[in-house]
């Protein structure tokens, strides 16, 4: 009597200690894995992997190039500019003479630079039609000239050298007036 009823207890623990997941556990996905994964790495999955992704957009952001301003006379000035800021912000942030007349709307050609390596000129996005109409009415223009306002810093141009040119074309001080086309 005693050792079937101790048997009997026995077999409803085995049981209980190997029956497959309930329909709604397996329906589950997330608790599915629980049960069937390292619970650790999951964790880990999941909180960490966000965590760095997080970190990767906060590095990106926090990024900066370095920039060398060179002007009419030869000197020379490094910044650092952070990455998604144009040169022409850049160089009135740190006090560099680089006008902008129209603040950057494509108006003017007072933020024209001259890029001085042709291999980071290739690596600019090409100019829009705005840009090149702009830059036909600049003083001075070279093969690499750029507008300030339209070159963004991106992690591929750190190392940057822009050249100021000697003289700038105002429309406004000089009463130049542009033809429409
Ligand atoms: Fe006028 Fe760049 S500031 S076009």
């Amino acid at each position: 009597m005693f050792i079937s009823k101790f048997s009997q207890l026995g077999a409803r623990v085995v049981k209980h200690l190997t029956r497959e997941p309930s329909v709604s556990v397996l329906r589950s996905p997330y608790l599915y894995a629980v049960r069937h994964r390292n619970l650790q790495s999951l964790m880990h999955e999941r909180f960490f992997s966000t965590a760095d992704k997080g970190e990767e957009e906060g590095c990106k952001e926090n990024q900066k190039i370095s920039v060398t301003f060179v002007g009419d006379g030869g000197e020379e000035t490094t910044i650092k500019v952070p990455v998604g800021m144009s040169m022409l912000e850049a160089a009135h942030e740190n006090d560099i003479e680089l006008e902008g007349a129209c603040e950057g709307s494509l108006a003017c050609s007072t933020c024209h630079v001259i890029v001085m390596d042709m291999e980071y000129y290739n690596k600019l996005e090409d100019p829009t039609d705005e840009e090149n109409d702009m830059l036909d009415l600049a003083f001075g223009l070279t093969e690499t000239s750029r507008l300030g306002c339209q070159v963004i810093a991106s992690p591929e141009l750190d190392g940057l050298r822009l050249a100021l040119p000697a003289a700038t074309r105002n429309f406004a001080v000089d009463g130049y007036k542009p033809k429409p086309h």
